[in-house]
């Protein structure tokens, strides 16, 4: 049975090619001053930067540049935001970037109309408490596909000091972005293994939200179809990266993926995330990556637990023929089918090749958060041995 929800998406997404004509339109409905947020400077490097400033400037807005946001955003860079932010007094803050750049923006915005004495970290990522401010609106311009942060009100933040990767699932509607623009376009340039990365994450996001529960649920069959499309459109990137049509099915995969959709009515899970973000905490390795490593060893371990389901998913998904398979054979083989997938598209498959070793694990275990709404609750030494497997 369906469990109860609410279900409020309120960001206004902006699709296509021609996406970014509308920025300017959509910039006017906001304050006059608008914090740039972006990373690294890839946007410098592909001609996006070029077109946001000429939407702003088309806008008449004030703009305030904040740059150098790093994958993976640290809680002290996120401190900076918060001062350039107060000093400014910005009314708007625009994300033009993947993830890293839109969590930022968002743990920005419901950081600064806060008391000075009061500490984001602990309020927002060690409390999980939600905005007692105003919360600035934060709006974004898409240019890596794989989180769903461009339509979701999550914020993931990391804190080296604490050896700690946390995310926040806010509930306030006003942490979402107001507008995504999504152009596939602007994902042409992502090097093979962020994209690969990203793909990754998009099925992992589906899967955390799958594999729970034995009821009949819409909302898994909307996974399904996200997941077949998923493959088919990864396969052709992989090969093609330019393909317009496979791009633009991975970005709206990526979406919906983590959008609060398809976790409607359900139990979720998410143990694989908490693990990969253990392994991020103490490596800073590429997030979609520290997923892929740790993903096998932990639903082989989990399997039994939820057998139907991987049976399910090894036809529904892989089109795995149940003939002659007892449920278990079924479940091991759709598990089979996905890791041939992972080998072939390039995903990571051992935490090693991540900078884990041997003796990180124990530390990396006690920077694990145990969730309880799979099928099966990890104990600490089980936990151990996914990340041995994972090695
Ligand atoms: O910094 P720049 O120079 O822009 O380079 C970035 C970065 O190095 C590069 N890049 C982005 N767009 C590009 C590009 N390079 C060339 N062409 C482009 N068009 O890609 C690199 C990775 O970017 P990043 O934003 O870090 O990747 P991603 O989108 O995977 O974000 C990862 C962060 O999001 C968190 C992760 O934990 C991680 O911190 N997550 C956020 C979630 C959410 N808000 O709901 C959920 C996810 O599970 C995830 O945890
Ligand atoms: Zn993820």
């Amino acid at each position: 049975m369906l469990g109860n929800f609410t279900y409020h998406n309120p960001t206004k997404l902006l699709f296509g090619e021609d996406a970014m004509d509308m920025l300017a339109d959509e910039l006017a409905g906001y304050g006059q001053t608008v914090q740039l947020v972006y990373g690294g400077g890839s946007i410098k490097r592909n001609g996006i930067y070029d077109q946001v400033t000429e939407a702003l400037k088309a806008a008449g807005k004030t703009v305030v540049e904040d740059a150098g946001v790093m994958p993976n955003p640290t809680i002290e860079k996120l401190r900076e935001g918060v001062a350039i932010a107060r000093e400014n007094h910005v009314d708007f803050i625009l994300a033009v970037g993947g993830g890293s750049v839109i969590d930022y923006a968002k743990g920005v915005a419901v950081s600064v109309h806060l008391p000075e004495d009061t500490d984001p970290w602990q309020k927002y990522w060690v409390d999980f408490d939600e905005p007692t401010c105003e919360v600035v609106p934060v709006g974004a311009v898409l240019t890596m596909v794989g989180t769903g942060s461009e339509m979701n009100c999550g914020s993931v933040i990391t804190n080296h000091d604490a050896k700690m990767k946390v995310g926040h699932v806010f509930s306030n509607p006003d942490v979402f972005p107001k507008f995504a623009v999504l152009n596939p376009r602007f994902t042409f340039t992502l090097p093979r293994y962020q994209m690969v990365a990203g793909i990754f994450d998009i099925m992992n996001h589906i899967t955390e939200q799958y594999f729970s529960g034995t009821d009949d649920n819409t909302s898994d069959y909307l996974s399904e179809g996200l997941m077949r499309s998923l493959v088919r459109a990864s396969r052709i990137a992989v090969r093609d990266p330019e393909n317009y049509e496979a791009r633009s099915n991975i970005m709206w995969c990526a979406t919906w993926a983590l959008n609060t959709l398809v976790a409607c009515g359900k139990a979720t899970d998410w143990e694989i995330h908490m693990l990969g973000q253990a392994v991020g905490a103490h490596t800073d390795a590429t997030h979609g990556m520290t997923l892929s490593a740790v993903a096998l060893p932990y639903y082989r371990l989990v399997m039994p637990y939820g057998v139907e389901k991987f049976a399910r998913f090894a036809t529904a998904v892989w089109g795995v023929d149940p003939e002659g398979k007892t449920a278990d054979q079924l479940a091991a083989a759709g598990l089979d089918a996905m890791e041939a997938w992972m080998r072939e598209i390039g995903c990571v498959m051992s935490i090693s090749e991540l900078g884990a070793t041997e003796d990180m694990l124990e530390a990396i275990a006690d920077s694990t958060l145990v969730m309880q709404g799979g099928y099966h609750v990890l104990s600490r030494n089980e936990i151990l041995e996914v990340l041995r497997e994972s090695l």
